[in-house]
């Protein structure tokens, strides 16, 4: 595995893979890598692609009051999982790299970005949209590998692909989940014991939801307080949101029809998680 930090590096490389008849893979992280992670990393990998993976903590998608500074950057134990999952390039540049001047441009993709995660987060999906724009401009023609984990994240950039006509074909791959349910995430490492043993009550509302729905339930707002209520019976858990929306562009659907995604976020004292489930109703 070559690591490089540079954007003209990184550039030439992904230039040489596809003069030798490759496809590359493109898996954008923002490190601590977990078994998620890995498993991006290994569907590249599967799909033959030439796999680069890049590991940006991403000043804009913090706002001011985030967990930014104290974000876990374990690079070493990075590059080591990432040899190991088959990546050939790892890119890790610097925030001066990135952003060598205060950016003016700003990649804002409209209603997908603005409810359930954008309501909480207003600068959020602005800040994703746009490192991931230039890491895609950087990379050049790629299959670029993300999460149904982050479920709004994968509709937006998505969405802003094909908008914007770029040459990348996103990927959506599904959630790696630890053994009581719980979906993997960095910011896992965060949560004490007691809250650790408390946080798979956002899988089990998201499952109960989804029972309700196949038992024949279709008002959005039986759906949406049945999960409430269930996250809300956990003492340690604070509920931000739980919502059954329409799969793709998010926005709200009533009487429950189509590709539906049941998405929820609760807090564990400061630690957000947040998770999803799909469903289909023709
Ligand atoms: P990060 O949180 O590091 O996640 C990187 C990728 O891993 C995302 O596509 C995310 O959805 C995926 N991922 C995380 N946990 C997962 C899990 N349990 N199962 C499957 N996939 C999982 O998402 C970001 O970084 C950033 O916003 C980024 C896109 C890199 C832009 O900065």
């Amino acid at each position: 595995m070559e690591t490089v930090s540079t954007i003209a590096a990184f550039r030439a490389a992904l230039d040489e893979r596809r003069a030798a008849g490759r496809t590359v893979g493109l898996v954008p992280t923002m490190g601590a890598l977990h078994a998620g992670h890995v498993s991006l990393m290994e569907a590249s990998v599967a799909d033959r692609c030439a796999t680069a993976a890049t590991v940006f903590v991403n000043p804009l998608q913090f706002a001011p009051t985030e967990d930014l500074s104290a974000y876990p950057r374990p690079f070493e134990d990075d590059k080591a999982k990432a040899e190991s999952a088959g990546v050939d390039l790892l890119f890790h540049p610097s925030v001066e790299e990135m952003y060598p001047e205060p950016v003016l441009t700003n990649v804002h993709v409209e209603r997908v970005s603005a409810r359930l995660e954008g309501a909480s987060r207003p600068t959020h999906f602005d800040g994703v949209a746009t490192v991931v724009n230039k890491l895609f401009s950087m990379a050049g023609p790629c299959r670029a590998y993300f999460g149904e984990k982050d479920w709004q994240q994968l509709q937006v950039v998505t969405r802003m692909a094909h908008d914007l006509s770029m040459p990348v074909e996103v990927v959506g791959c599904p959630i790696v989940r630890d053994h009581d349910g719980l979906a993997l995430s960095s910011r896992n490492v965060y949560l004490d014991a007691e809250q650790r043993e408390a946080a798979p009550v956002i899988q089990l509302a998201l499952k109960a939801g989804v029972a309700s729905i196949q038992a024949g339930e279709r008002s959005t707002e039986a759906v949406n307080e049945l999960m409430a209520s269930i996250i809300e019976a956990e003492p340690l858990a604070q509920l931000d949101y739980a919502e059954v929306v329409r799969a793709d562009t998010l926005d709200p659907v009533d009487p429950l029809v189509g590709p539906l995604r049941l998405l929820a976020v609760a807090r564990f004292g400061t630690t957000r998680l947040l998770d999803n489930l799909g469903l289909d109703l023709p």
